[in-house]
């Protein structure tokens, strides 16, 4: 039985999940014509596109983009017309190209003025054929890439579609595989720099962020945001790995992975560290709690963050998002510790308090606060 004749599992649609709501997330920030960001072009990517759509007929990411845009094109009214919506398909199996046509037709909108473009060829040559178009400025390209397993998608590649301007990526990666075959020639020629023995210590559940970090390093130091969303499946650990320059883009992303999972932001399944407080020194401060959440954790750094750094909005918002914060949730937290009166917020205009709950934690607000222990 082929891979698109069974039917979608649950990881399959947890990642589904993941690829809809940035769709959604994303294509106002370049189609809205009163404060969307003006391009020439958006260009959507869909490398390892599949036939469209699982034996059960449950759509798979290219009818999933189909729709987002039109429900998107439906519901506002001041769209930008002038910028054309290219939607780039590729599949290695020209039969899941010839399937993925008819039921993208069967889907298509009478306007059709989104333009479609099909390949059935190796990602690694079809990827390089498009650099040029990629990074030409003021184009907008948002490039998913469902891979089978682990090889096709390496830092090298994200490398080179993270020199094309506005350019956010997600990709899929078969996580607990590099660990359980690192040995293995085929994984060692790929993942070379990966210290067998290291991986093979990592905390088993935490292995998809092991490799995302892994793909942060192999970057140069400051030179994109990564961030991680774990999937779990049987016994097997995959996951997302988004990559962008754009701080923008890191927020949208973790919007949709706190909606999923209200926990951590960060897994189809319970991904928490198990260190009692005691052995992470903070025991005394907190007694009632056994368990060290990542909840917790992110408020105790946070707290140390304003008593070190005194920090203003804007670099608030980077240290939250950096931390795999969503907005919503970081302000959420903000708003308990100043309500305890840890924190305290003070206008930078006349030092005088801040409006209670004002943070102003957003991508383009100029230093209107600054955050203080009380
Ligand atoms: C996980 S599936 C994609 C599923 C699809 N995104 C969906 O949501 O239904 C991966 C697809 O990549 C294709 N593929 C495998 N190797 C490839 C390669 N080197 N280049 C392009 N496509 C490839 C396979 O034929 C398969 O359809």
């Amino acid at each position: 039985m082929k891979f698109h004749d069974k039917s979608s599992d649950e990881s399959t649609k947890v990642k589904l999940a993941v690829f809809q709501g940035y769709i959604r997330a994303w294509l106002p920030v370049f189609l809205t014509s009163s404060k969307g960001v003006k391009v020439k072009s958006v260009n959507i990517f869909d490398f390892f596109s599949g036939p469209g759509e699982d034996s059960d007929g449950n759509p798979g990411s290219p009818l999933i983009i189909q729709d987002e845009i039109h429900n998107y094109c439906k519901i506002n009214s001041n769209l930008r017309n002038d910028v054309p919506v290219n939607l780039i398909f590729n599949d290695i199996k020209k039969e899941n190209i010839e399937k993925l046509k008819i039921a993208l037709d069967m889907n298509m909108c009478e306007k059709s003025c989104c333009n479609y473009s099909f390949f059935s060829e190796d990602f690694t040559k079809l990827v390089q054929e498009w650099l040029p178009e990629m990074k030409k400025y003021n184009n907008a390209n948002l490039v998913i890439m469902d891979q089978f397993g682990l090889k096709s998608v390496t830092p090298t590649i994200i490398k080179e579609l993270l020199t094309c301007g506005k350019t956010d990526i997600l990709f899929f990666i078969s996580s607990s595989y590099i660990r359980r075959f690192i040995q293995e020639d085929v994984i060692k020629e790929k993942f070379n720099d990966i210290d067998p023995s290291q991986i093979k210590n990592i905390e088993y559940k935490t292995i998809h962020e092991y490799i995302c970090e892994y793909y942060k390093n192999k970057l140069s130091e400051g030179y994109a945001f990564l961030a991680p969303f774990s999937i779990k499946k049987k016994a097997n650990i995959y996951g997302i790995i988004f990559a962008s320059k754009n701080l923008l883009g890191l927020e949208k992303f973790l919007e949709v992975c706190w909606k999923i999972d209200g926990k951590t932001g960060q897994a189809n399944y319970s991904i928490e560290n198990e260190y009692m407080w005691h052995e992470a020194g903070q025991g005394d401060l907190f007694e009632d709690d056994t368990r060290f959440t990542k909840i917790k954790d992110f408020e105790i750094k946070t707290i140390d963050y304003i008593r070190t750094s005194h920090p203003n909005n804007k670099q608030m918002y980077k240290f939250c998002l950096e931390s795999g914060f969503s907005i919503p949730k970081a302000n959420e937290i903000l708003r308990k510790i100043q309500t305890d009166e840890v924190i305290k917020v003070i206008n930078i205009f006349d030092n005088s308090s801040a409006r209670k709950g004002a943070f102003f934690l957003n991508n383009n607000s100029d230093a209107k606060v600054r955050f203080e222990i009380s």
